[in-house]
């Protein structure tokens, strides 16, 4: 069984998505001997953004690095999202990533009755972070996007381990990481 483990925080040790999305990868070892874990840092590592020579395939070089990237997440069969909210959306590096492994014929494409998810059987797991509340409103373009599009390629699994509120002052934030930590689900014991 392999896990991809992505974190997208540019706040580096003071992220809570990075301290969240560690503990979830570190419940699933536990839980899954053997289990294969992949890690990309997207803010270290950052993935050039899609552009029409990106999809032109005019770079192989880029053309090779898109199609790592999108192996690497069909072949996962759980992911563990670290998703801040930033500007109400998500980072730019992690919509770059998306931008790669959203792609027409491998992981959806369009039928006669509509759009067909076809990366199916995946887990993933969403680490939220935010600063203010945004659950259930309107100002949420993070979370319900996340949702959106995990689901338009097929990832209908969707569990979210949310830290909201945290910049409103210390206690908030040392309240939501808590709650959030106590939020994790224990995977089920199983082989890898
Ligand atoms: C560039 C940037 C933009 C942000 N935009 C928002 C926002 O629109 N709404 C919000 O509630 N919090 C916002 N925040 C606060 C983060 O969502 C919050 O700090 C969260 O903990 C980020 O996750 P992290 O700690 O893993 O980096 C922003 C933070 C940064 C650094």
């Amino acid at each position: 069984m392999k896990l991809l483990h992505i974190d997208s925080s540019a706040l580096g040790t003071q992220s809570v998505t990075r301290e969240l999305s560690a503990a979830v990868a570190a419940r699933w070892q536990d839980a899954v001997p053997g289990l294969s874990i992949e890690y990309r840092d997207l803010d270290a590592d950052p993935i050039p953004h899609l552009t029409g020579r990106s999809l032109a395939k005019a770079d192989p070089l880029e053309t090779e690095t898109s199609e790592r990237i999108l192996q690497q997440f069909l072949a996962a069969d759980v992911i563990v999202l670290g998703a801040p909210m930033y500007n109400f959306g998500i980072p730019s590096t992690l919509k770059a990533w998306i931008d790669r492994i959203a792609v027409a014929g491998k992981t959806f494409r369009y039928t006669e009755n509509g759009p067909e998810g076809l990366a199916k059987g995946k887990k993933a797991i969403v680490v939220s972070g935010r600063g203010g509340f945004h659950t259930d409103q309107p100002s949420d373009f993070q979370e319900a996007y996340l949702r959106h599009v995990l689901g338009f390629i097929g990832v209908t699994d969707v569990e979210f381990v949310r830290a909201e509120g945290v910049a409103y002052s210390p206690q908030h934030r040392a309240d939501a990481l808590a709650a959030a930590h106590a939020s994790i689900v224990t995977p089920l014991r199983r082989a890898a």
